[in-house]
């Protein structure tokens, strides 16, 4: 057991796939995975240990933003055998160039948090993705015909702001899309010497306003869960 996860030693595997709400950690193990079992559920956190083609996999939330994906993956990497964390999550594009259901892997993080900074004395602002786990997504990719981008994103501590223009940092790094939790999980994986990779669907479209349905959700994302699971099977 750690603080925030209830899992005993050993009911945790070394890959996880960490999306954002719990409850798609939910309708993953119990569709995607064999026997899954859920090992814990402190503050509705859920985290569900199953098996996927015969490779021991964990499901389990990050919640949102970075104080929350903070928490979790330390957790999960310190107090668990966990070596490998693939966020798969959602975003905001920036730009009509990209569509709603489209699927990136996140090349680097940009972020004007403090959070790398003050946990870890990390001091840049663009961090890249850790180990080797994000070229075997984009070869899984590759084999599974999927097209997916491989990107810089904006990790924002920002959900609802007054001014709507694109964030200064955004177009510095060249970000056409935002979500909240990719740069947490890189600085942590990186002051560990961990692995980390985040796959995202482009859930809405900042200046048009479209966005994938509530009920459209569970399907569009299912291409991405896919490619998660065959990628941490790996
Ligand atoms: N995740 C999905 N859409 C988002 C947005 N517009 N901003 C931040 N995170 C998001």
């Amino acid at each position: 057991m750690s603080i925030h996860i209830s899992a005993k030693k050993g009911e945790i595997a070394k890959v996880v796939l960490q999306p954002g709400d719990p409850l798609r950690a939910k309708y993953i193990a119990e569709n995607f995975l064999e026997n899954p079992r859920l090992v814990s559920q402190t503050r509705h956190i859920l985290y569900y240990t199953g098996i996927y083609k015969g490779k021991e996999i964990t499901v389990g939330a990050s919640g949102m933003g970075f104080p929350s994906i903070g928490i979790y993956s330390f957790e999960l990497y310190t107090e668990y055998v966990v070596d490998t964390i693939i966020r798969i999550g959602t975003c905001g594009a920036y730009t009509t160039d990209l569509k709603v259901f489209d699927i990136l892997n996140v090349e680097n993080a940009a972020s004007e948090s403090t959070y790398a900074k003050y946990a870890w004395e990390i001091e840049e602002e663009l961090l890249p993705h850790q180990g080797s786990i994000f070229d075997v997504i984009n070869e899984t990719a590759k084999e599974l015909s999927l097209v997916t981008n491989s990107t810089n994103i904006h990790s924002s501590d920002i959900f609802y702001r007054k001014n709507p223009a694109i964030p200064e940092i955004a177009t510095k790094y060249n970000c056409p899309a935002v979500e909240m939790e990719a740069f947490g999980l890189f600085a942590n994986a990186k002051y560990l010497g961990k692995n980390a990779a985040t796959i995202l669907t482009v859930s809405d479209i900042i200046p048009s306003g479209e966005n994938i349905s509530a009920d459209q959700r569970e399907t569009a994302l299912k291409p991405m869960i896919e490619l998660a699971l065959e990628a941490a099977w790996k």
